[in-house]
């Protein structure tokens, strides 16, 4: 049940550390700042010192590349299940794997894979979540986000802090990838319905190429988004598509 841990003050991204890494089957890493941390779609993470939570795991995965989409989305369910085992509710998910507290971003999720696409792989699960981020000077962050001691202010908990969180992330993240290989996306399936942010609402599925608007049904038994479109129900896979209310 060996697990490196890296806690590193000071890094570019937790998941390029561990990216770089020569292939441990379980890794750790938790940075205080990072200078180029890494969201979706190449985007830039806003990632001040000592405010939020940068956290990454490295993992030896079966499955290949298919299953990284239900994992993906098993990884937002695990989040959510960390953030409500210390008192917070209300917390939703948004197609693929984003976490929202009424509508607005709390924490993002990016996972990365190295090795082979179609057998055994390296996946890399890094959480980004937002703590006191209302702290540092509101940069220029391109859509509306929230952070754990806003969201506490308005519940009336106490704010458990970030050794706290970490350790209830690393628990269920854990957790996550020692069972996912047997359980697949299907175990967390009715938890991330449940939580859906948009279900039944209008949205516009965005990919460079292009836009489909329709009606959030759900997601199917592999994480696909199930749209309702003027063409019939319709399929879509993550990657390089992103939704928005429309
Ligand atoms: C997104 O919503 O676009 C995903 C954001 C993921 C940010 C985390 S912070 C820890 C890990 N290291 C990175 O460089 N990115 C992820």
């Amino acid at each position: 049940d060996w697990c490196q841990l890296n806690v590193v003050p000071f890094l570019d991204s937790t998941n390029t550390f561990l990216m770089q890494l020569p292939t441990a089957h379980a890794a750790i890493c938790l940075a205080e700042v990072q200078t180029a941390g890494r969201g979706r779609r190449g985007r830039h993470w806003h990632s001040p010192f000592a405010q939020n939570i940068y956290l990454s795991i490295g993992w030896g995965f079966e499955g290949g590349a298919a299953a990284l989409e239900g994992l993906s989305l098993a990884t937002g369910v695990a989040v959510v299940r960390a953030l409500e085992r210390l008192g917070f509710s209300g917390i939703s998910l948004k197609w693929p794997n984003d976490v929202l507290y009424e509508q607005k971003k709390l924490a993002g999720i990016l996972i990365e894979m190295s090795g082979d696409p179609s057998g055994s792989c390296q996946v890399v699960v890094g959480v980004g979540l937002n703590v006191n981020m209302s702290l540092s000077v509101a940069p220029e962050i391109g859509q509306p986000w929230t952070d754990l001691s806003l969201i506490a202010q308005v519940l009336g908990i106490v704010h458990p802090g970030r050794n706290i969180l970490a350790a209830m992330l690393i628990d269920e993240l854990v957790q996550l990838l020692k069972s996912y290989s047997n359980t697949g996306f299907v175990a967390y399936k009715p938890e991330w319905e449940a939580r859906n942010a948009h279900k039944g609402l209008s949205v516009e599925l965005v990919s460079p190429v292009s836009c489909v608007s329709g009606v959030v049904l759900g997601v199917n038994p592999q994480g696909a988004l199930r749209l309702q479109t003027a063409e019939g129900e319709q399929l879509f896979y993550g990657g390089e598509i992103s939704l928005r209310t429309a």
